[in-house]
């Protein structure tokens, strides 16, 4: 089906099963452990052996030597792989560098060898018998330091990296007002739950593939390539995940070296990357180093807006594009966005949850806060003051919907934003200085083609099967509510299958366009199932209503068992979107609100309130939907007070590279999270009329922590996280 006109109504409209606040169909398998995650895959093929990855120890350099004898004569080895047993790989389309890495050496803890043993204890204990000799070179690790003479990174058609539009020098040298700031995130890890795992098996010259994974359809093209195999010898299984983030969006090293050592020891073999390695060995999302101008004239409009940002990664590497909001938030005649790119020889950066607008709004969203102080504006007017109903950088594009103002008025409204006091500092409860910050969200949305089968069983119950992943969002449960409501069954008469390579490919996990797109799947599907039920029991497709198990016309209904009656009925479709994603400018908006208390003796912060309210088109499942909220509201409260990969500028490696030392929010430091959505449709996104909230929900988040504290203390934090050390020496005298 092809989506390339505005949605009319259709049976989704009902609302029967959509937009239900359903629990998760897969919640008692996770609740009980019956959910089996990869690692778990202990009986979908016998006599697994166990793999250790090895990581570099260095982060630049060659391999002199590999002294294998002794992990080779360790009790239960049965093969090491390295880069000179494996035979020619290639480099897949996703990563940038290799994931079995010898003799160059790209990044710390690039993995250099597999271990494979009887137990994962024998394959632990002989891993450390590996003895490498190392040859290293001068690597480039510091972004400060690299920053200066950093290119503009390279374009992409859809995305340019530089835009320039009116005279922005101009502008802001004549605005009345005006701020040049800079601002710094740092890099971060991705932290999921659930370690990176495999497990191979091949069976002659095919291999099938348990594993972790948010993109079924792109990991199976780029293991195919790597392991220079065609695409149709490879089958990816990854049904349950526990967490991605960004982070299983592409093949990994335990998927590669599974399926090598599985090669040359002739039996199953499993991976789990362990966790210290996984901060070195994976991606992350680099750190930014942020300038930020912006020029008003006195009552508030903005003239000139202009965003650069610099960030660094591997050798044909990519930028994190944190100009992204800049292009699209707020109104202003001169503009500029760029970003920079600087070599780091630091380990591999990529998408984390949204990827460009969540560490660019940490950013944008403290400048606003400024420029607004600087006005003398309230927070939320100065914003509202320059909404724009365009997109400011080719006014011609309307955003299909946008109700970023609605959102901050009624945040306002629901957090007693009015009850804020002005001047920062002089709010006071006991022992904390209290205060509140704003920030709005704004995060794209972007579609994907997206496949599914739907059969039509003789027991009357529906199947939906996809390539489709849940990482925990709930893809499980609004696919079903999908075809419930399509079909007119109860959510119990459905079932949902996913993550198979053998079932038609979707749109996966990733960009928060997973709900919309993968639905939309499932929706154009199950149009072409209602017709063939239709066809078969001799109604006419226009009048025929679905309901309560049942075909309905007229005075006539037939259950939908009937159609079924000498067998089950199989369809499939895919979705593919035309260029409405282009004609109109499709996003997802915001208001975040805090409230924060910072200890006035020791400048601990502790949140105390937060309240999002987004604007996403139709709600699914407003029950998953919160979910996601929350979830991606406590991620963005670890970033703005908590995470931070320590770099050792020396070595070039991440030194806090476990779960103790990279601090992730627990239930203690989140009290109270509110999440509204705003009662809406867009019609331009897809039949669905749904975008999506899992990104948008981190988006602004970290800005309004730090302009809380701001107001709290008067102490202004640019540079995140905003750990206590930062604010103690600066705290008013008044504890
Ligand atoms: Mo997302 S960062 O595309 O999983």
């Amino acid at each position: 089906m092809k989506f390339d006109t505005p949605a009319t109504t259709n049976p989704i409209d009902r609302l029967k099963v959509v937009g239900q606040p359903l629990d998760r169909i897969d919640g008692p398998l996770k609740v009980t452990g019956t959910a089996r995650y990869a690692y778990e895959q202990h009986d979908v093929a016998p006599n697994q052996a166990y793999g250790h990855v090895v990581g570099a120890a260095i982060a630049k350099g060659r391999i002199v030597a590999m002294d294998l004898a002794a992990a080779r004569q360790a009790p239960g080895v049965l093969t090491i792989v390295t880069a000179e047993t494996a035979g020619k790989l290639d480099k897949g389309d996703y990563n940038t560098a290799k994931l079995l890495g010898g003799p160059e050496i790209e990044h710390y803890h690039q993995a250099v060898a597999l271990v494979v043993a009887e137990t994962f204890e024998q394959a632990r204990a002989a891993a450390q018998l590996v003895v490498v000799r190392y040859a290293e070179t001068k690597g480039a690790f510091d972004l400060g330091a690299a920053k200066d003479g950093a290119p503009d990174a390279p374009s992409e058609d859809e995305s340019p990296t530089q835009t320039a539009v009116g005279d922005f020098d101009k502008a802001l040298a004549a605005a009345a007002v005006t701020l040049d700031q800079s601002y710094s995130t740092p890099d971060q890890s991705h932290a999921m739950m659930e370690p990176h795992a495999s497990v191979a098996h091949w069976e002659s010259d095919k291999l099938t593939l348990w594993t972790s994974n948010q993109m079924i359809a792109w990991t199976v093209g780029d293991l195919a390539k790597t392991l220079r195999i065609p695409k149709e010898n490879v089958r990816l299984v990854s049904p349950f995940i526990g967490g991605g983030f960004g982070g299983k969006l592409f093949l990994r090293s335990d998927a590669v070296l599974a399926a090598l050592g599985a090669r040359a020891a002739r039996r199953p073999v499993k991976v789990a990357l362990q966790r210290p390695l996984i901060f070195n060995n994976t991606t992350h999302r680099p750190a930014t180093i942020q300038r930020i101008r912006i020029g008003a004239t006195a009552d508030g409009k903005i003239t000139a807006i202009g965003h650069e940002s610099w960030s660094g990664d591997l050798k044909e590497g990519q930028p994190e594009l944190a100009t992204q909001q800049t292009k699209l938030l707020y109104a202003g005649a001169n503009r500029m966005t760029s970003l920079k790119l600087a070599v780091l020889d630091l380990p591999e950066g990529n998408a984390m949850r949204a990827p460009g607008e969540a560490p660019g709004l940490m950013a944008l969203e403290i400048a606003m806060d400024e420029m607004a102080e600087k006005l003398k504006l309230d927070p939320v007017a100065f914003r509202i003051l320059n909404d724009t109903q365009v997109d400011p950088e080719k006014p011609k594009v309307a955003f299909s919907q946008r109700h970023l103002v609605e959102c901050l008025r009624q945040g306002a409204e629901r957090f007693g934003w009015d009850k804020r006091s002005v001047k920062p500092g002089t709010t006071r409860d006991g022992k904390w200085l209290v205060g509140m910050g704003v920030a709005a969200a704004f995060r794209g949305n972007l579609v994907m083609k997206s496949g599914a089968r739907v059969t039509l069983g003789t027991d009357g119950v529906v199947t939906v099967f996809s390539d489709m992943t849940d990482i925990g969002t709930g893809s499980y449960t609004i696919m079903a509510q999908t075809a419930a409501e399509m079909m007119g069954l109860p959510i119990d008469k459905v079932k949902v299958e996913l993550g198979d390579s053998t079932f038609p490919a979707s749109a996966g996990s990733g960009g928060q366009w997973g709900a919309n797109s993968a639905t939309s799947g499932v929706y154009a599907a199950c149009v072409k199932l209602r017709e063939a039920v239709v066809q078969k029991l001799g109604f006419n497709s226009a009048d025929a209503v679905f309901e309560d198990g049942a075909v309905k016309a007229g005075n006539r209904a037939v259950p939908l068992t009937q159609a079924v009656g000498d067998g089950a009925i199989t369809v499939e479709d895919t979705i593919e979107f035309g260029d409405l994603d282009k004609t109109y400018s499709q996003a997802t908006f915001g208001g975040h609100f805090v409230e924060v208390g910072v200890d006035a003796a020791t400048g601990e912060v502790r949140l105390r309130r937060m309240l999002a309210v987004c604007s996403a088109g139709r709600i699914l499942n407003p029950k998953s939907a919160r979910s996601q909220v929350i979830g991606a509201m406590t991620m963005g409260a670890g970033a703005a007070l908590m995470e931070h990969l320590v770099v050792d500028k020396r070595r070039g490696f991440f030194v806090n590279h476990d779960l103790a030392g990279y601090e992730v929010p627990v239930h203690a430091d989140i009290p109270h999270q509110e999440v509204v959505f705003l009662d809406e449709t867009d019609p331009m996104s897809s039949p669905m009329k749904a975008k999506g909230v899992g990104e948008l929900g981190i988006c602004g988040v970290g800005a309004a922590i730090a302009n809380a504290i701001y107001n709290a203390t008067g102490i202004r934090m640019r540079d995140y996280p905003i750990t206590l050390d930062k604010l103690i020496d600066r705290l008013p005298a008044v504890a």
